[in-house]
Protein backbone atom coordinates (compact mmCIF):
# COMPACT_ATOMS: atom_id res chain seq x y z
CA UNK A 1 0.00 0.00 0.00
CA UNK A 2 1.64 3.35 -1.13
CA UNK A 3 2.05 5.53 1.82
CA UNK A 4 1.33 9.20 1.30
CA UNK A 5 1.89 12.17 3.30
CA UNK A 6 0.07 15.63 3.25
CA UNK A 7 1.94 18.48 4.65
CA UNK A 8 -0.97 21.34 5.15
CA UNK A 9 -1.84 24.44 7.74
CA UNK A 10 -5.04 24.14 6.53
CA UNK A 11 -6.96 21.61 8.66
CA UNK A 12 -9.99 20.71 6.57
CA UNK A 13 -7.97 20.12 3.64
CA UNK A 14 -5.42 17.44 5.87
CA UNK A 15 -8.88 15.82 6.52
CA UNK A 16 -10.54 15.73 3.56
CA UNK A 17 -7.65 14.06 1.56
CA UNK A 18 -6.81 11.60 4.38
CA UNK A 19 -10.97 11.07 4.58
CA UNK A 20 -10.92 10.30 0.21
CA UNK A 21 -7.15 9.01 -0.25
CA UNK A 22 -7.89 6.55 2.53
CA UNK A 23 -10.97 5.35 0.97
CA UNK A 24 -8.92 4.81 -2.72
CA UNK A 25 -6.69 2.67 -0.53
CA UNK A 26 -3.60 4.95 0.11
CA UNK A 27 -2.23 5.08 3.44
CA UNK A 28 -2.59 8.99 4.94
CA UNK A 29 -1.02 10.63 7.64
CA UNK A 30 -1.25 14.64 7.61
CA UNK A 31 0.88 17.06 9.35
CA UNK A 32 -0.12 20.75 9.76
CA UNK A 33 2.97 22.82 10.24
CA UNK A 34 6.29 22.14 8.15
CA UNK A 35 7.99 20.72 10.80
CA UNK A 36 6.00 18.18 12.05
CA UNK A 37 6.33 17.31 8.36
CA UNK A 38 9.74 16.53 7.94
CA UNK A 39 9.60 14.67 11.51
CA UNK A 40 6.45 12.46 10.03
CA UNK A 41 8.61 12.34 6.68
CA UNK A 42 11.63 10.99 8.22
CA UNK A 43 9.22 8.75 10.67
CA UNK A 44 7.33 6.89 8.04
CA UNK A 45 9.36 8.03 4.99
CA UNK A 46 6.23 7.82 2.64
CA UNK A 47 6.27 7.16 -1.01
CA UNK A 48 4.50 10.30 -1.46
CA UNK A 49 3.84 13.88 -0.45
CA UNK A 50 1.45 16.63 -0.82
CA UNK A 51 2.75 19.77 0.15
CA UNK A 52 1.76 23.41 0.75
CA UNK A 53 3.95 26.20 -0.53
CA UNK A 54 2.37 28.20 2.15
CA UNK A 55 3.01 26.86 5.70
CA UNK A 56 3.06 29.23 9.21
CA UNK A 57 6.63 28.09 9.75
CA UNK A 58 8.98 26.95 7.36
CA UNK A 59 8.53 27.94 3.63
CA UNK A 60 7.08 25.12 1.71
CA UNK A 61 9.98 25.10 -1.12
CA UNK A 62 12.45 24.53 1.96
CA UNK A 63 10.39 21.81 3.13
CA UNK A 64 10.87 20.64 -0.67
CA UNK A 65 14.36 20.84 -0.54
CA UNK A 66 14.77 18.94 2.79
CA UNK A 67 12.13 16.18 1.61
CA UNK A 68 14.85 15.76 -1.58
CA UNK A 69 17.64 15.90 0.89
CA UNK A 70 16.27 13.13 2.73
CA UNK A 71 15.07 11.16 0.18
CA UNK A 72 16.27 12.41 -3.76
CA UNK A 73 13.90 9.82 -5.20
CA UNK A 74 10.51 11.33 -3.01
CA UNK A 75 7.73 12.38 -5.31
CA UNK A 76 6.39 15.97 -3.92
CA UNK A 77 3.21 17.66 -5.58
CA UNK A 78 3.11 21.20 -4.34
CA UNK A 79 -0.28 22.71 -3.53
CA UNK A 80 -0.25 26.53 -3.39
CA UNK A 81 -3.34 29.08 -3.68
CA UNK A 82 -0.71 31.24 -5.71
CA UNK A 83 -1.86 31.80 -9.47
CA UNK A 84 1.57 32.62 -10.87
CA UNK A 85 3.85 30.96 -12.97
CA UNK A 86 7.33 31.99 -10.55
CA UNK A 87 6.43 29.01 -7.87
CA UNK A 88 5.20 26.96 -11.03
CA UNK A 89 8.72 27.08 -12.49
CA UNK A 90 10.41 26.63 -9.54
CA UNK A 91 8.32 24.13 -7.70
CA UNK A 92 9.37 21.71 -10.91
CA UNK A 93 12.95 23.02 -10.84
CA UNK A 94 13.13 22.48 -7.43
CA UNK A 95 12.39 19.00 -8.39
CA UNK A 96 8.58 18.87 -7.27
CA UNK A 97 6.95 16.33 -9.28
CA UNK A 98 3.81 18.34 -9.81
CA UNK A 99 1.69 21.04 -9.39
CA UNK A 100 -1.89 21.93 -8.18
CA UNK A 101 -4.04 24.96 -7.11
CA UNK A 102 -6.23 25.95 -4.81
CA UNK A 103 -9.02 25.14 -4.98
CA UNK A 104 -8.23 21.47 -5.18
CA UNK A 105 -9.62 19.44 -8.38
CA UNK A 106 -9.76 15.72 -6.56
CA UNK A 107 -10.08 14.48 -10.02
CA UNK A 108 -6.67 16.15 -11.16
CA UNK A 109 -5.06 15.71 -7.81
CA UNK A 110 -5.98 11.95 -8.16
CA UNK A 111 -4.08 11.90 -11.62
CA UNK A 112 -1.13 13.25 -10.53
CA UNK A 113 -0.95 10.80 -7.57
CA UNK A 114 -1.20 8.12 -9.47
CA UNK A 115 1.06 9.71 -12.22
CA UNK A 116 4.03 9.87 -9.37
CA UNK A 117 3.53 6.52 -8.21
CA UNK A 118 3.92 5.20 -11.07
CA UNK A 119 7.10 7.24 -11.69
CA UNK A 120 8.63 6.16 -8.88
CA UNK A 121 7.41 2.82 -9.30
CA UNK A 122 9.65 2.81 -12.58
CA UNK A 123 12.33 4.52 -10.73
CA UNK A 124 12.99 2.10 -8.01
CA UNK A 125 13.46 -0.39 -10.63
CA UNK A 126 16.04 1.52 -12.97
CA UNK A 127 17.24 2.99 -9.53
CA UNK A 128 19.39 5.71 -9.23
CA UNK A 129 18.14 7.30 -11.87
CA UNK A 130 17.26 11.44 -10.72
CA UNK A 131 19.09 13.72 -8.24
CA UNK A 132 19.89 16.75 -10.27
CA UNK A 133 21.61 19.44 -8.14
CA UNK A 134 19.44 22.07 -7.36
CA UNK A 135 19.85 25.35 -9.17
CA UNK A 136 18.29 28.83 -7.77
CA UNK A 137 15.40 29.89 -9.96
CA UNK A 138 15.52 33.28 -11.75
CA UNK A 139 12.15 35.03 -11.90
CA UNK A 140 11.58 35.37 -15.87
CA UNK A 141 8.18 38.03 -16.95
CA UNK A 142 5.82 35.42 -18.84
CA UNK A 143 2.11 36.18 -17.73
CA UNK A 144 -0.33 33.68 -17.90
CA UNK A 145 -2.56 31.29 -16.23
CA UNK A 146 -4.87 28.18 -17.01
CA UNK A 147 -3.72 24.97 -17.88
CA UNK A 148 -2.24 25.38 -21.08
CA UNK A 149 0.25 27.95 -19.80
CA UNK A 150 1.06 26.10 -16.69
CA UNK A 151 1.94 23.09 -18.27
CA UNK A 152 4.40 25.66 -20.34
CA UNK A 153 5.87 27.04 -17.00
CA UNK A 154 6.26 23.44 -16.33
CA UNK A 155 8.08 22.36 -19.15
CA UNK A 156 10.25 25.29 -18.62
CA UNK A 157 11.11 24.19 -15.14
CA UNK A 158 11.52 20.52 -16.16
CA UNK A 159 13.88 21.72 -19.36
CA UNK A 160 15.83 24.48 -17.40
CA UNK A 161 17.27 21.45 -15.79
CA UNK A 162 19.17 19.60 -18.50
CA UNK A 163 20.13 21.00 -21.55
CA UNK A 164 18.03 19.05 -23.94
CA UNK A 165 17.30 21.24 -27.75
CA UNK A 166 13.51 22.92 -27.13
CA UNK A 167 11.11 23.37 -30.15
CA UNK A 168 9.35 26.18 -29.63
CA UNK A 169 6.02 26.58 -31.55
CA UNK A 170 3.47 29.52 -31.93
CA UNK A 171 2.09 31.93 -34.07
CA UNK A 172 4.05 35.95 -34.16
CA UNK A 173 3.79 37.83 -31.02
CA UNK A 174 2.71 34.92 -28.19
CA UNK A 175 5.96 34.58 -26.54
CA UNK A 176 8.41 32.12 -28.23
CA UNK A 177 11.57 34.44 -27.65
CA UNK A 178 10.69 35.32 -24.50
CA UNK A 179 10.06 31.96 -23.65
CA UNK A 180 13.74 31.11 -24.89
CA UNK A 181 15.49 33.82 -22.91
CA UNK A 182 13.67 32.15 -19.66
CA UNK A 183 14.55 28.64 -20.61
CA UNK A 184 18.08 30.43 -20.89
CA UNK A 185 18.66 32.28 -18.44
CA UNK A 186 17.22 29.59 -15.91
CA UNK A 187 19.94 27.03 -17.51
CA UNK A 188 22.89 29.08 -18.05
CA UNK A 189 24.30 31.70 -16.14
CA UNK A 190 26.75 34.20 -17.32
CA UNK A 191 26.76 32.92 -20.54
CA UNK A 192 25.09 34.13 -23.45
CA UNK A 193 21.83 33.90 -25.57
CA UNK A 194 22.17 34.40 -29.16
CA UNK A 195 19.57 34.66 -31.30
CA UNK A 196 19.68 34.21 -34.81
CA UNK A 197 17.10 34.46 -37.68
CA UNK A 198 17.29 32.13 -39.98
CA UNK A 199 14.89 33.72 -42.60
CA UNK A 200 16.90 37.25 -42.19
CA UNK A 201 19.40 36.06 -44.58
CA UNK A 202 20.38 34.50 -47.29
CA UNK A 203 21.29 30.97 -47.51
CA UNK A 204 25.03 31.21 -47.71
CA UNK A 205 25.47 34.06 -45.36
CA UNK A 206 23.18 32.17 -43.22
CA UNK A 207 25.95 29.62 -43.31
CA UNK A 208 28.68 31.62 -42.21
CA UNK A 209 26.71 33.31 -39.67
CA UNK A 210 26.01 29.96 -37.58
CA UNK A 211 29.41 28.16 -38.32
CA UNK A 212 31.52 31.46 -39.38
CA UNK A 213 34.34 31.19 -42.13
CA UNK A 214 38.09 31.74 -42.46
CA UNK A 215 39.59 34.56 -43.86
CA UNK A 216 39.30 33.81 -47.72
CA UNK A 217 36.80 31.41 -47.66
CA UNK A 218 34.72 33.55 -50.01
CA UNK A 219 34.20 36.97 -51.64
CA UNK A 220 34.32 39.33 -48.82
CA UNK A 221 35.68 37.15 -46.11
CA UNK A 222 38.98 39.56 -45.34
CA UNK A 223 39.25 37.80 -41.92
CA UNK A 224 38.96 34.84 -40.29
CA UNK A 225 35.04 35.05 -38.57
CA UNK A 226 33.28 33.09 -35.18
CA UNK A 227 30.20 31.77 -35.79
CA UNK A 228 26.82 32.49 -33.43
CA UNK A 229 27.66 28.80 -32.27
CA UNK A 230 31.18 29.52 -31.24
CA UNK A 231 30.52 32.79 -29.93
CA UNK A 232 27.47 31.10 -27.90
CA UNK A 233 29.82 28.99 -26.08
CA UNK A 234 28.14 27.16 -22.89
CA UNK A 235 24.93 29.22 -23.17
CA UNK A 236 21.92 29.33 -25.76
CA UNK A 237 21.66 29.31 -29.53
CA UNK A 238 18.28 30.70 -30.56
CA UNK A 239 17.05 29.62 -34.45
CA UNK A 240 14.70 31.75 -34.92
CA UNK A 241 11.90 31.02 -37.85
CA UNK A 242 13.66 27.97 -37.98
CA UNK A 243 10.86 26.96 -41.01
CA UNK A 244 13.17 29.12 -43.28
CA UNK A 245 16.18 27.41 -43.44
CA UNK A 246 17.09 25.65 -46.90
CA UNK A 247 16.82 22.12 -47.24
CA UNK A 248 20.52 22.53 -48.38
CA UNK A 249 21.79 24.09 -44.40
CA UNK A 250 19.02 22.03 -42.83
CA UNK A 251 21.22 19.19 -44.00
CA UNK A 252 24.14 20.00 -42.45
CA UNK A 253 22.41 22.19 -39.37
CA UNK A 254 21.76 18.33 -38.88
CA UNK A 255 25.42 17.43 -39.23
CA UNK A 256 26.13 19.69 -36.59
CA UNK A 257 23.63 18.71 -33.80
CA UNK A 258 24.40 14.89 -34.49
CA UNK A 259 28.17 15.53 -34.48
CA UNK A 260 28.46 18.07 -32.15
CA UNK A 261 30.87 19.62 -34.17
CA UNK A 262 31.41 21.59 -37.03
CA UNK A 263 33.89 23.23 -38.82
CA UNK A 264 34.33 26.66 -39.93
CA UNK A 265 33.30 27.83 -43.98
CA UNK A 266 36.68 27.42 -45.58
CA UNK A 267 37.84 25.82 -42.26
CA UNK A 268 39.26 22.54 -41.06
CA UNK A 269 39.57 22.84 -37.85
CA UNK A 270 36.85 20.55 -35.90
CA UNK A 271 34.95 23.07 -33.71
CA UNK A 272 33.04 21.62 -30.54
CA UNK A 273 29.03 22.90 -30.01
CA UNK A 274 28.38 23.23 -26.43
CA UNK A 275 25.87 25.78 -26.98
CA UNK A 276 21.71 24.48 -25.71
CA UNK A 277 19.75 25.10 -29.05
CA UNK A 278 16.55 26.38 -28.94
CA UNK A 279 14.63 26.32 -32.16
CA UNK A 280 11.56 28.44 -33.39
CA UNK A 281 8.74 28.57 -35.41
CA UNK A 282 5.34 30.20 -36.22
CA UNK A 283 4.54 27.69 -38.43
CA UNK A 284 3.57 23.76 -38.10
CA UNK A 285 6.91 22.24 -38.43
CA UNK A 286 5.26 18.97 -38.99
CA UNK A 287 3.05 20.13 -41.30
CA UNK A 288 6.52 21.52 -43.46
CA UNK A 289 7.53 18.30 -43.21
CA UNK A 290 4.90 16.36 -44.52
CA UNK A 291 5.19 18.96 -47.51
CA UNK A 292 8.89 18.09 -48.05
CA UNK A 293 9.63 21.66 -46.91
CA UNK A 294 11.52 20.37 -43.60
CA UNK A 295 14.07 17.35 -43.29
CA UNK A 296 12.39 14.85 -40.91
CA UNK A 297 15.80 13.72 -39.43
CA UNK A 298 16.41 17.14 -38.57
CA UNK A 299 12.80 17.95 -37.13
CA UNK A 300 12.83 15.00 -34.91
CA UNK A 301 16.12 15.78 -33.15
CA UNK A 302 15.10 19.66 -32.76
CA UNK A 303 12.04 18.18 -31.16
CA UNK A 304 13.37 16.67 -28.34
CA UNK A 305 11.07 18.95 -26.10
CA UNK A 306 7.85 20.85 -27.87
CA UNK A 307 6.50 23.65 -26.04
CA UNK A 308 3.26 25.12 -27.91
CA UNK A 309 2.65 28.41 -27.16
CA UNK A 310 -1.58 28.96 -27.39
CA UNK A 311 -2.26 32.29 -29.36
CA UNK A 312 -3.82 34.94 -27.18
CA UNK A 313 -7.51 34.74 -28.33
CA UNK A 314 -7.55 30.75 -26.86
CA UNK A 315 -6.44 32.69 -23.43
CA UNK A 316 -8.14 35.61 -23.21
CA UNK A 317 -8.33 34.97 -19.57
CA UNK A 318 -4.78 36.44 -19.47
CA UNK A 319 -5.85 39.75 -21.44
CA UNK A 320 -6.24 41.40 -17.44
CA UNK A 321 -3.36 40.10 -16.36
CA UNK A 322 -1.32 40.74 -19.34
CA UNK A 323 -2.82 44.77 -19.40
CA UNK A 324 -1.53 44.86 -15.84
CA UNK A 325 1.71 43.68 -16.07
CA UNK A 326 2.28 45.33 -19.67
CA UNK A 327 1.28 48.85 -18.00
CA UNK A 328 3.39 48.24 -15.46
CA UNK A 329 6.17 47.97 -17.81
CA UNK A 330 5.29 50.51 -19.89
CA UNK A 331 4.97 52.91 -17.01
CA UNK A 332 8.02 52.29 -15.42
CA UNK A 333 9.73 52.40 -19.18
CA UNK A 334 8.24 55.71 -20.19
CA UNK A 335 7.69 57.38 -17.13
CA UNK A 336 3.82 57.29 -17.16
CA UNK A 337 1.40 56.65 -14.21
CA UNK A 338 -1.27 54.84 -16.16
CA UNK A 339 -3.41 53.13 -13.56
CA UNK A 340 -5.28 50.62 -16.02
CA UNK A 341 -8.11 50.56 -18.97
CA UNK A 342 -11.66 51.67 -19.06
CA UNK A 343 -14.14 48.67 -18.35
CA UNK A 344 -15.41 49.33 -21.74
CA UNK A 345 -12.06 49.17 -23.18
CA UNK A 346 -11.59 45.45 -21.22
CA UNK A 347 -14.83 44.36 -23.03
CA UNK A 348 -13.44 45.52 -26.57
CA UNK A 349 -10.23 43.32 -25.84
CA UNK A 350 -12.22 40.41 -24.84
CA UNK A 351 -13.73 40.73 -28.15
CA UNK A 352 -11.10 41.06 -30.23
CA UNK A 353 -9.13 38.08 -31.91
CA UNK A 354 -5.81 39.63 -31.51
CA UNK A 355 -3.98 38.41 -34.42
CA UNK A 356 -0.80 39.59 -33.42
CA UNK A 357 -1.01 38.48 -30.10
CA UNK A 358 0.60 39.42 -26.96
CA UNK A 359 2.99 41.86 -28.80
CA UNK A 360 -0.41 43.58 -30.77
CA UNK A 361 -1.72 44.01 -26.74
CA UNK A 362 1.61 45.78 -26.06
CA UNK A 363 1.96 47.54 -29.10
CA UNK A 364 -1.49 49.05 -28.70
CA UNK A 365 -0.84 49.89 -25.02
CA UNK A 366 2.83 51.63 -25.79
CA UNK A 367 0.78 53.84 -28.24
CA UNK A 368 -2.11 54.81 -26.18
CA UNK A 369 -0.36 55.24 -23.26
CA UNK A 370 2.11 57.68 -24.98
CA UNK A 371 -0.81 59.71 -26.13
CA UNK A 372 -3.43 59.29 -23.18
CA UNK A 373 -4.41 62.24 -21.01
CA UNK A 374 -5.82 60.89 -18.20
CA UNK A 375 -4.63 57.88 -15.97
CA UNK A 376 -7.27 55.15 -17.78
CA UNK A 377 -6.94 54.17 -21.09
CA UNK A 378 -10.54 54.23 -22.95
CA UNK A 379 -11.80 53.87 -26.01
CA UNK A 380 -10.75 57.09 -27.62
CA UNK A 381 -6.75 56.15 -26.72
CA UNK A 382 -7.43 52.98 -29.28
CA UNK A 383 -9.23 54.51 -31.86
CA UNK A 384 -7.44 51.25 -33.98
CA UNK A 385 -9.68 49.40 -32.40
CA UNK A 386 -12.86 51.58 -31.96
CA UNK A 387 -13.44 54.09 -34.36
CA UNK A 388 -16.19 53.90 -36.48
CA UNK A 389 -16.52 52.93 -39.49
CA UNK A 390 -13.96 50.63 -38.26
CA UNK A 391 -15.83 47.45 -38.03
CA UNK A 392 -14.66 45.00 -34.59
CA UNK A 393 -11.60 43.34 -34.72
CA UNK A 394 -9.66 45.86 -37.37
CA UNK A 395 -6.44 47.36 -36.57
CA UNK A 396 -4.02 49.58 -38.60
CA UNK A 397 -1.78 47.79 -40.33
CA UNK A 398 1.49 48.19 -42.47
CA UNK A 399 2.31 44.51 -42.72
CA UNK A 400 1.86 44.04 -46.01
CA UNK A 401 1.29 40.11 -45.88
CA UNK A 402 -1.58 41.21 -44.08
CA UNK A 403 -5.25 42.84 -44.89
CA UNK A 404 -6.81 45.45 -42.63
CA UNK A 405 -8.06 42.59 -40.27
CA UNK A 406 -5.21 41.34 -39.58
CA UNK A 407 -5.61 38.43 -41.72
CA UNK A 408 -3.10 36.75 -43.94
CA UNK A 409 -3.48 37.29 -47.41
CA UNK A 410 -3.74 34.48 -50.39
CA UNK A 411 -0.65 34.36 -52.51
CA UNK A 412 -3.01 35.70 -55.21
CA UNK A 413 -4.18 38.64 -53.46
CA UNK A 414 -0.49 38.85 -53.05
CA UNK A 415 0.53 39.13 -56.60
CA UNK A 416 -2.35 41.49 -57.40
CA UNK A 417 -1.96 43.77 -55.02
CA UNK A 418 1.92 43.27 -55.90
CA UNK A 419 0.84 43.99 -59.59
CA UNK A 420 -1.09 46.94 -59.08
CA UNK A 421 1.27 48.86 -57.27
CA UNK A 422 4.00 48.29 -59.92
CA UNK A 423 1.90 49.54 -61.91
CA UNK A 424 0.96 52.90 -60.58
CA UNK A 425 4.16 53.57 -58.91
CA UNK A 426 6.27 53.28 -61.66
CA UNK A 427 4.46 54.72 -64.87
CA UNK A 428 6.46 52.01 -66.85
CA UNK A 429 5.19 50.35 -69.96
CA UNK A 430 4.06 47.22 -70.48
CA UNK A 431 7.26 45.37 -71.97
CA UNK A 432 9.35 47.08 -68.37
CA UNK A 433 6.65 45.92 -66.31
CA UNK A 434 7.11 42.52 -67.71
CA UNK A 435 10.73 42.62 -66.57
CA UNK A 436 10.54 44.04 -63.10
CA UNK A 437 7.83 40.87 -62.62
CA UNK A 438 10.06 38.49 -64.20
CA UNK A 439 7.30 37.23 -66.39
CA UNK A 440 6.36 36.63 -70.01
CA UNK A 441 4.13 39.29 -71.65
CA UNK A 442 1.53 36.41 -72.69
CA UNK A 443 1.35 35.76 -68.68
CA UNK A 444 1.09 39.66 -67.58
CA UNK A 445 -1.62 39.75 -69.98
CA UNK A 446 -3.02 36.52 -68.70
CA UNK A 447 -2.81 38.20 -64.67
CA UNK A 448 -4.18 41.21 -66.07
CA UNK A 449 -7.68 39.65 -67.40
CA UNK A 450 -7.73 37.48 -64.19
CA UNK A 451 -7.64 40.52 -61.62
CA UNK A 452 -9.23 42.77 -63.74
CA UNK A 453 -6.43 45.37 -64.22
CA UNK A 454 -6.82 48.03 -66.47
CA UNK A 455 -3.59 48.88 -68.06
CA UNK A 456 -4.40 52.64 -69.72
CA UNK A 457 -0.56 53.14 -70.95
CA UNK A 458 0.29 51.47 -74.12
N1 LIG B 1 3.13 35.66 -21.76
C1 LIG B 1 3.71 36.85 -21.86
N2 LIG B 1 3.87 37.61 -20.77
C2 LIG B 1 4.45 38.83 -20.87
N3 LIG B 1 4.91 39.37 -22.00
C3 LIG B 1 4.79 38.65 -23.12
C4 LIG B 1 4.20 37.36 -23.12
N4 LIG B 1 4.21 36.88 -24.36
C5 LIG B 1 4.80 37.82 -25.13
N5 LIG B 1 5.15 38.89 -24.38
C6 LIG B 1 5.77 40.12 -24.88
O1 LIG B 1 5.30 40.33 -26.21
C7 LIG B 1 6.35 40.73 -27.07
C8 LIG B 1 6.52 39.70 -28.16
O2 LIG B 1 7.10 38.52 -27.65
P1 LIG B 1 8.21 37.69 -28.43
O3 LIG B 1 9.11 38.61 -29.18
O4 LIG B 1 8.83 36.75 -27.50
O5 LIG B 1 7.24 36.93 -29.46
P2 LIG B 1 7.59 35.94 -30.64
O6 LIG B 1 6.70 34.78 -30.49
O7 LIG B 1 9.05 35.71 -30.70
O8 LIG B 1 7.09 36.78 -31.89
P3 LIG B 1 7.55 36.72 -33.43
O9 LIG B 1 7.10 35.40 -33.98
O10 LIG B 1 6.80 37.87 -34.01
O11 LIG B 1 9.03 36.89 -33.43
C9 LIG B 1 7.57 40.89 -26.21
O12 LIG B 1 7.70 42.22 -25.81
C10 LIG B 1 7.28 39.99 -25.01
O13 LIG B 1 7.96 40.44 -23.88
MG1 LIG C 1 10.40 36.25 -32.22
Amino acid sequence: MSRILVIDDDRSICETLELYLEEEGYDVQTALTGTEGLRKFVEISPDLVILDIRLPDVDGFRILEDLKEEDENVKVIMITAHHDMASTIRAMKEGAFDYIHKPIDIDELEIAIKKALKALDMERKIDGLLGEPFRDFKMGDIIGSGPKMNEIFKTIGVVSQGRATVLIQGESGTGKELIAKVIHSNTTRDEPFIAVNCSAIVETLLESELFGHEKGAFTGAVARKPGKFELARYGTIFLDEISEMSLNLQAKLLRVLQEREFERVGGKDRIKVNARVIAATNKDLWELVKQGKFRDDLYYRLNIVTINIPPLRERKEDIPLLVDYLLKKINHDLHKNIVGVSDEMMETFYKYNWPGNVRELENLLVRASVLARGHILGREDFPELTSPPVTAGKVETKDEARDEYGRFLTLEEVEERHIRRIINETKKNKGEICEILGISRPTFERKLEKYGIKFERD
